[in-house]
């Protein structure tokens, strides 16, 4: 039964024909073709230059396609308006491998900031913030200041903060790529979390252990291709 509302609901993310070529005349991506379910978790694998950080930033309309369609959550991202941008990023969670927090805040307000932002009320803010730093096991440091923080703890606020506003789809590109070992394990064991409890998770990865460990679906770009789709862990 579970399988068939899945089937019949629209796809997390689809690229049908996808190219994108920047204005200095790089081919980052080249008819890409890719259906991602809600609920799926998905790593993205592949060399430096590959495309990755590209596929991600189509996903957000950081950048636009040349040629092909884009879906994500329902939006049509080819033709959309740019006025829309802000309604679809409402959709989803952003975690950064530079975390991206904003020093003169404290870790509640970086967390609050995400929902303040959309209009929730003080209220809501605080019940919401509380309950996302405790998810990410930090409520006793929401006082502190982002340097106060080592790299793994502020990425779990980054997590925090991308998962305040309850996304549909939390997008990640090498959220680990600045945190010891440890604490990337522990920081993909919460995705993981997330994704069991309905969240559709995409993340970019150069750690191969993870990817085996994990044991999610892989995708695998190469010169801005899809050269490999594995249901589970294999990324050779
Ligand atoms: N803003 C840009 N302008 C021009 N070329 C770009 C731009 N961003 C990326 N590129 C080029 O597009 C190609 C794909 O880059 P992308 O950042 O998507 O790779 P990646 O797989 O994320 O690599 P990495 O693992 O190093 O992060 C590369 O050749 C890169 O130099
Ligand atoms: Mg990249």
């Amino acid at each position: 039964m579970d399988n068939m509302i899945q089937t019949a609901e629209a796809p997390a993310i689809e690229f049908v024909g996808v190219s994108k070529t920047y204005p200095t005349g790089t081919n980052a991506l080249e008819d890409v073709n890719i259906r991602i379910n809600n609920g799926e978790f998905v790593f993205i694998v592949g060399k430096s230059g590959a495309g990755k950080s590209t596929f991600m930033k189509l996903i957000m309309r950081e950048e636009k396609a040349n040629t092909g369609r884009i879906t994500v959550n329902g939006f049509e991202l080819t033709s959309m308006h740019r006025s829309q941008i802000p309604k679809l990023r409402r959709t989803m969670g952003i975690v950064f491998q530079d975390f991206r927090l904003i020093p003169t805040m404290n870790v509640f307000d970086n967390v609050a900031f995400a929902m303040r932002v959309v209009g929730a009320s003080g209220r809501e803010v605080r019940r919401e913030v509380t309950r996302a730093l405790a998810k990410v096991g930090l409520g006793d440091k929401a006082r502190s200041m982002p340097l106060e923080l080592s790299g793994g703890e502020q990425q779990r606020v980054g997590l925090a903060r991308a998962l305040v506003n309850s996304p549909k789809l939390v997008i990640a590109d090498e959220p680990t790529g600045n945190v010891d070992p440890n604490m990337s394990y522990e920081i993909v064991s919460l995705l993981t979390e997330i994704n069991r409890r309905g969240t559709t998770v995409l993340m970019v990865t150069h750690d191969h252990n993870l990817v085996r460990d994990f044991q999610q679906r892989v995708i695998m770009l190469q010169d801005g291709r899809i050269v490999a789709d594995n249901p589970g862990g294999d990324d050779q």
